[in-house]
């Protein structure tokens, strides 16, 4: 009986006035005892229910109140009022779910997001995370129709690892063992191989070396799942747990590898431009009255939509490391001491000096390889021919405007004896990685690949300034609700 309802969204798109309806859904505001505008979470836009004086018991007009849950039988008829074309006189109303109005915490006015985070249960129902998340939908559709169109594999690689593929020790333990009292070895340090899995194991920072297993079968992989990382970063850009595509390709160099990357970008705004066009208009007005807040020089000085396009109609800058920390040196910002960190070869780009080189210098999204080998992961590949001592590796980050990093890849080092003798540099167990290592035992192939932050490109496709308000529910430091 409830799958006779015909979604808020659909009836707005050409239901025929005199057309029987059942909706249902809940209540954002209802005025004059006689308007109702309900709301479905098909799209932004309320149906107005009309329920005609004196047809409805006051014990039940009583009952509709912001946050209530109605059925409604009644016939779409067109509307006299403003900015709809139609809505839907009321022949029965049914409450489904009362809705205490001096308790329901979303009134009908604009609650700032901060306060909207902390009812994170709730800020579904609001215009904004409406949109917000109606657009990461997409924009996961979208990652699988990419791939699944160029032929690559979808892989599920595990949440529970005992290795750390970043080598960066931000690891979230998993154990069994007792917090109090847990077993020791001859050494005094905790005995795992007591634990659950008989040794020690994290949730995983990265799917990609198991992906990189697959490309060595497939040629063609991606992941698309939740990966965990323990850094104390407090900013608007980090998550404890956040979700990360990886695609991995074999037969594949840094330049397909930026190529694909470019591409899968593009397409990813390209099809939300066409399946989101309302959540779009409602997102770019809603971060331009954001930006009036801010003063002149913080505002990005160009409207959402405005930007999406540009990055269509544009092709990212590529540049090298080396020549981004030239036009670091050679920048005003630099002259006038601008930045907070320093800046000479060698250092690791801080989100200051990416955010210069993207929003002030190219305004654009800009991809930057060969990285020096020292601040970069063991997997990558040792570019050829370097100076002795500016050791650089194929990798490439992207830079995007307004937040910074929003792809790390590169292509790996295939070669066994030079990965072996890095890994060793590295202090990182050859025995323990034997099955990662096995790839360039058996039919080692150039390979690449990258890791896009899913939630840092719903920030840039939705225009949403902090993270925590593109994911349904931040895991953050100090922070675990719901
Ligand atoms: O640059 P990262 O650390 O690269 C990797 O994990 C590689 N294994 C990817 C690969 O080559 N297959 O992370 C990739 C991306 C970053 O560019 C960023 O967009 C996102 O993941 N990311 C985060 N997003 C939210 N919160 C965090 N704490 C993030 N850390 C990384
Ligand atoms: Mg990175």
């Amino acid at each position: 009986m409830f799958n006779q309802r015909v979604k808020i969204k659909q009836l707005l798109s050409g239901t025929p006035v005199g057309t029987d309806v059942v909706v249902m859904g809940w209540v954002r505001t209802f005025r004059n005892n006689q308007f109702v505008a309900l709301n479905d979470g098909s799209t932004n836009a309320n149906i107005q229910i009309v329920a005609e004086l004196g047809k409805f018991d006051d014990a039940i007009l009583k009952r509709i109140t912001t946050g209530a849950s109605l059925k409604i039988k009644g016939t779409v008829v067109e509307s006299l009022g403003k900015g709809q074309t139609v809505e839907v006189k009321a022949n029965e109303i049914e409450i489904l779910g009362d809705s205490d109005a001096e308790k329901y915490p979303l009134q009908p006015k604009k609650h700032s997001l901060e306060f909207l985070r902390e009812k994170a249960h709730l800020r579904f129902r609001t215009n904004t995370f409406g949109s917000v998340f109606r657009v990461r939908h997409s924009l996961a559709f979208a990652v699988h129709q990419f791939f699944n169109e160029r032929g690559f594999v979808y892989l599920n690689t595990p949440i529970i690892t005992s290795s750390d593929a970043e080598g960066a020790g931000e690891m979230f333990r998993v154990t069994t063992l007792p917090l109090e009292g847990a077993p020791k070895n001859d050494k005094g340090e905790i005995d795992y191989t007591q634990d659950f899995f008989g040794k020690s194991t994290n949730l995983t920072v990265s799917g990609q070396l198991e992906g990189e297993l697959g490309a060595m079968a497939f040629s063609e992989i991606y992941t698309f799942g939740p990966t965990f990382r323990a850094e104390n970063s407090n900013t608007t850009r980090h998550l404890a747990e956040f979700w990360m595509i990886e695609p991995e390709m074999a037969f594949s160099d840094i330049e397909d590898n930026m190529n694909l990357a470019e591409a899968f970008i593009k397409y990813l705004i390209e099809y939300v431009m066409k399946h989101n066009e309302d959540d779009l208009v409602f997102l770019d007005a809603r971060l331009a009255e954001e930006e009036k807040q801010l003063p002149t020089e913080k505002r990005s000085g160009f409207g959402l939509i405005e930007k999406l396009k540009m990055v269509l109609e544009n092709g990212f800058e590529r540049i090298t490391y080396t020549e981004a920390i030239d036009i670091l040196l050679n920048s005003n910002h630099y002259k006038k001491k601008k930045f907070t960190y320093d800046v000479k070869w060698g250092i690791d780009l801080q989100s200051e000096h990416e955010r210069y080189l993207v929003e002030q210098h190219f305004k654009k999204p800009v991809i930057v390889t060969g990285y020096p080998a020292a601040i970069k992961a063991f997997y990558m590949r040792m570019n050829d021919g370097c100076e002795p001592g500016k050791e650089t590796v194929a990798a490439m980050d992207i830079l995007a405007p307004g937040i910074g990093e929003i792809v790390g890849g590169s292509q790996r080092e295939e070669r066994l004896s030079v990965l072996e003798a890095r890994m060793t540099a590295m202090d990182i167990p050859l025995d323990e990685m034997s099955w990662y290592l096995d790839t360039r035992r058996f039919g080692s192939v150039p390979h690449a690949g990258f890791g896009l932050g899913f939630e840092r490109m719903v920030q840039f496709v939705s225009g949403m300034t902090n993270i925590r308000d593109v994911i349904a529910f931040a895991r953050t430091p100090n922070n675990c609700e719901f």
